[in-house]
């Protein structure tokens, strides 16, 4: 089986993705796959990368980026065909033929259903969500109305775009006085807690809406939540199967406002990631069906991480993500580590489910 592993991406998550790229070459048995690495560089040009795992792993001093390194790597010229080409110093050679594409790729030009709608057009079968769903996940305002639209339980926001803010600051501070303090400033379309904010005071609100609208030209402010953080990792039941949800993992914060960009991947302390966290049978059964009710809420396909927040008056979604993060540390594959799937079994089961 041939797999093209497109990874890096135009976003602000291009090392996260390079870094879950490494785990993924790592792991991918050569004796069943041929695996074509194909980086997308941050200007988005696709070039052929080097099946090399040490080169994109998890470096906090020095995060991995996928080099113009010349190279151009050429998509079917027609639907009916799944030959890919490089064009390098040498000129054009083919690279066979594909079987399957594994997008790991986080945020905007990636995780949004833009690749998965060039992927549609040129009929090259992906893992995980197609367009759609990829585009629910990723805008927070929208993932958010489709959950209350299912019934299930989100916390308060008000959505702003930039021309509303800069129409009439007011608006933001009345919703921030109506949602209560602390809360959260979030751009629509980002990951990785890139451009997040948390607002103690009022006056913190002008600050926290120029880091969000730095990200995206939307933002949500959300009301804070109290409570345990919990998420889970759901994968797609093979045909006739239903959706399978891990067991939870927690995200326990101790020594920082919240889980940031810095505590998530540049070893910054106080934050320990627990799997399985302490629940109740009840409320793990509860959390696993709401996870597997977001997922089938979006129209998700393959993959999904669902976070969560366990308050005095229940669980609240937090966020779906699409293409979790998928580093060997990340959570995605530590919660079907504690559920039964090694790292390298979870990649088999996801190539399965996609060409089932
Ligand atoms: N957006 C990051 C990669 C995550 O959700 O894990
Ligand atoms: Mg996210």
């Amino acid at each position: 089986l041939t797999v093209v592993l497109l990874f890096g991406g135009r976003s602000s998550e291009h090392s996260i993705s390079c870094a879950t790229a490494g785990g993924v070459l790592a792991a991918l048995d050569p004796e069943r796959y041929t695996v074509i690495p194909v980086g997308i560089t941050r200007d988005g040009a696709y070039v052929l990368e080097d099946n090399d795992p040490a080169k994109f792993a998890l470096n906090a001093q020095a995060l991995p980026v996928v080099a113009d390194n010349g190279t151009r790597v050429r998509w079917p010229q027609s639907a009916s065909s799944r030959e890919l080409t490089v064009v390098d110093a040498f000129g054009e050679r083919s690279l066979g033929s594909v079987d399957l594409i594994f997008p790991i790729l986080h945020g905007p030009f990636g995780e949004d259903g833009t690749i998965q709608g060039m992927l549609d057009l040129l009929n090259l079968p992906y893992i995980g969500s197609g367009v759609l769903a990829s585009a629910l996940g990723m805008d927070k305002h929208f993932a958010k109305t489709v959950f209350q639209q299912a019934a299930l339980p989100v916390a308060p926001w008000r959505t702003l775009t930039a021309d509303d803010w800069a129409r009439d600051p007011g608006v933001g501070y009345a919703a921030l006085e109506q949602l209560g303090l602390p809360a959260f400033v979030k751009p629509a379309r980002a990951g990785s807690s890139v451009g997040v904010s948390r607002v103690a005071t009022p006056d913190q609100l002008a600050e926290a809406m120029a880091v969000g609208l730095a990200e995206d030209n939307k933002v949500l402010i959300e009301s804070g939540l109290v409570g345990r953080e919990l998420e889970i990792a759901v994968l797609q039941g093979r045909p006739g199967e239903p959706t399978r949800a891990s067991l939870a993992g927690e995200v326990v914060v101790t020594g920082r406002d919240f889980y940031d960009f810095a505590a998530k991947y540049l070893d910054a302390p106080g934050v320990e990631l627990v799997c399985p966290a302490p629940l109740s049978a009840a409320e793990l059964a509860e959390v696993q069906s709401l996870a597997i009710a977001a997922f089938e809420a979006i129209g998700g396909a393959g993959l999904a991480r669902v976070d969560f927040f366990l308050t005095a008056t229940g669980w609240v979604i937090n966020e779906i993500n699409t293409m979790p993060g998928f580093t060997s540390i990340s959570m995605f594959p530590t919660c079907w580590l504690a559920s039964g799937y090694t790292y390298p079994e979870l990649i088999d089961e996801l190539i399965s489910v996609a060409i089932a």
